[in-house]
């Protein structure tokens, strides 16, 4: 089985980490839109567009299914790609609610979305909440988190005042969302801050969903694994080496 996944730059990195880890697939091939990163920012229609295009991308390659990292694209453009997709297509953020379903049974639990301005202002995490009966949810758009993240500073005194800034007047919620492909970097000192257990991490959320979808199982010791970017292709595949520990 050979997936692709496309992210609008580096973070979707940390999906491939939960993807690697689990051994479901044979080979990956990884797409990142560094040229045009953030998406995070970008209107519904842009996204939709760079998403179609990285599409065209996908359709080179012998893929079995497309994973989109980006909780960006997961917002905003799923619908759009698996109308126009050969292969099967699938997001971050139903697979996130299904893992958040999983571990929290009581439906009055407060949830913290945690999600760049286009995933919180699409709503959609709310609306796949809601539609499993969640009703006890809270959003936040903690923006500086995405170029902490990519500076490397994963601890540290910046962080620590920006997750101040950020959370102060955050109630301690039931559970966490981190709804960026960044954020689970900093996941840690989150949990930290909140004293929360209970955190949906996108890359791990996806394998769940994957192998019960898809009937997959740990079949790989070794994934093969092919970096492409828009942008900068030597850039991204540093980070990989640094993120994902390659040799
Ligand atoms: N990959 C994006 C996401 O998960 C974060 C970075 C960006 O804004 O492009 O939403």
């Amino acid at each position: 089985m050979k997936a692709g996944v496309f992210d609008s730059g580096v973070g979707g990195l940390t999906v491939v980490k939960s993807l690697l880890a689990s051994g479901i697939f044979e080979e990956i091939i990884y797409y990142g839109d560094t040229a045009r990163v953030p998406y995070g920012i970008k209107d519904k229609n842009t996204i939709i567009r760079y998403s179609l295009e990285a599409l065209e991308f996908f359709k080179n390659f012998d893929i079995d299914i497309m994973i989109t990292a980006c909780n960006s694209v997961s917002a905003y453009a799923i619908k759009e790609l698996q109308q126009s997709a050969p292969f099967p297509v699938t997001g971050v953020i139903n697979p996130g609610v299904l893992a958040l379903k999983n571990k929290i049974k009581d439906k009055d639990s407060s949830i913290l979305i945690l999600g760049t301005n286009a995933t919180i202002k699409s709503g959609k995490y709310e609306r796949v909440l809601k539609s499993h009966g969640f009703t006890n949810i809270n959003s936040i758009t903690p923006s500086l988190f995405v170029p902490i993240v990519e500076e490397g500073l994963f601890c540290g005194e910046v962080l620590d005042t920006t997750i101040k800034h950020y959370f102060k007047n955050t109630p301690t919620p039931d559970a966490i969302i981190l709804g960026c492909t960044h954020f689970p970097l900093i996941g840690k000192p989150i949990q930290d801050y909140f004293h929360t257990s209970t955190m949906i991490h996108s890359g791990d959320a996806v394998v769940e969903y994957l192998i019960k979808e898809y009937n997959l199982s740990k079949k790989y010791s070794d994934t093969a694994i092919t970096f492409f970017a828009s942008e900068n292709p030597d850039g991204l595949k540093k980070v990989a080496k640094n993120w994902l520990d390659l040799s």
